[in-house]
């Protein structure tokens, strides 16, 4: 797979605040790109207005099996990404079959599942030879680790390990991100608590790094969603990053490389 290429992304999640921003760097790029929108989203409206008038394609379906595998296999995804999840206050407001493990780890192996079919009933999964194969891309977290602690980091290590598993038993390629915080003030939804911390924390490592110390920061500090962004499409479309994971400071990286011609 080469960036030269133009084939089709499809994106879950898009109506998040990373979502949001792929979709709008993917359309500014010239991907043809599918924004994933549950029909009960509460930004339906908004999001979708939004993500025609950038040129990109609303596949308004439920997360039900066979509606997910339909609509994955209409449209023949090169890339993939999962960058859905609830949080405990979201769930709670939702009620039953809106926790982490009916969103975060259910949808997602969903999603794995309809790419892993795709690909194992069209022969697609040989292109692993060749670098051709459609890539399943992960929105995972910092710390999402065997042996990781609460539901939120226990439910990343689980969809990453049933990610591996579907990528060897199908041939789908995988790459899986880990960053810290994704936030800033661009960010829709209010969430003080992350935001507070991330930028005491955010002060601490930067003024670290003044000091010449910048490993701390690249690797903790938090990342807009548009950084993010820029990262996750060098991760969906590069070769190279095929079956890998990247931590935070190599999507740091990844992000200042990427072409700077898109700006938030
Ligand atoms: N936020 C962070 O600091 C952070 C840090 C590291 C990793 N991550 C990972 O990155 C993911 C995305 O982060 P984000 O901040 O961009 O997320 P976000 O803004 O909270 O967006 C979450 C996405 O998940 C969807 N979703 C939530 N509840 C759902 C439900 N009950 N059913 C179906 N879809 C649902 C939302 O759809 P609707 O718009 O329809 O609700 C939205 O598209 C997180 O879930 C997490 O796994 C986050």
């Amino acid at each position: 797979m080469t960036r030269t290429e133009r084939s089709p992304l499809l994106i879950f999640g898009a109506t998040g605040y990373t979502g949001r921003a792929l979709v709008e760097l993917a359309c500014a790029r010239g991907w043809p790109t599918h924004a994933h929108i549950r029909p009960a989203s509460s930004r339906a409206q908004s999001a979708g207005a939004r993500f025609e008038s950038l040129g990109a394609a609303l596949e308004s379906v439920p997360w039900e099996a066979d509606a997910i595998r339909d609509c994955v296999a209409r449209l023949r995804p090169q890339v993939v990404f999962g960058l859905l999840g609830t949080t405990q206050k979201r769930a709670q407001a939702e009620g039953p079959g809106n926790d982490y493990a009916a969103v975060d780890v259910g949808m997602t192996q969903m999603a794995i599942d309809a790419l892993a079919q795709l690909a194992t009933e069209t022969g697609r999964a040989t292109g692993r030879a060749t670098g051709s194969a459609p890539r399943f891309v992960y929105l995972s977290s910092l710390g999402a680790r065997e042996g990781a602690r609460g539901a939120y980091l226990r439910a990343r290590v689980q969809v990453e390990a049933y990610l591996r598993a579907k990528a060897e038993a199908s041939g789908i390629e995988f790459a899986i991100a880990r960053p810290s915080f994704i936030t800033g003030p661009d960010r829709d939804e209010s969430r003080p608590g992350e935001r507070i911390t991330s930028v005491i924390a955010d002060a601490g490592l930067g003024a670290l790094a003044a000091l010449g110390i910048r490993g701390p920061r690249d690797r903790y500090a938090s990342m807009r969603g548009h950084e993010l962004a820029r990262a996750l499409l060098e991760i969906g479309t590069r070769n190279e990053a095929r079956d890998q994971v990247f931590e935070a400071d190599a999507l740091r990286a990844l992000a200042a490389t990427s072409e700077a011609s898109f700006e938030a």
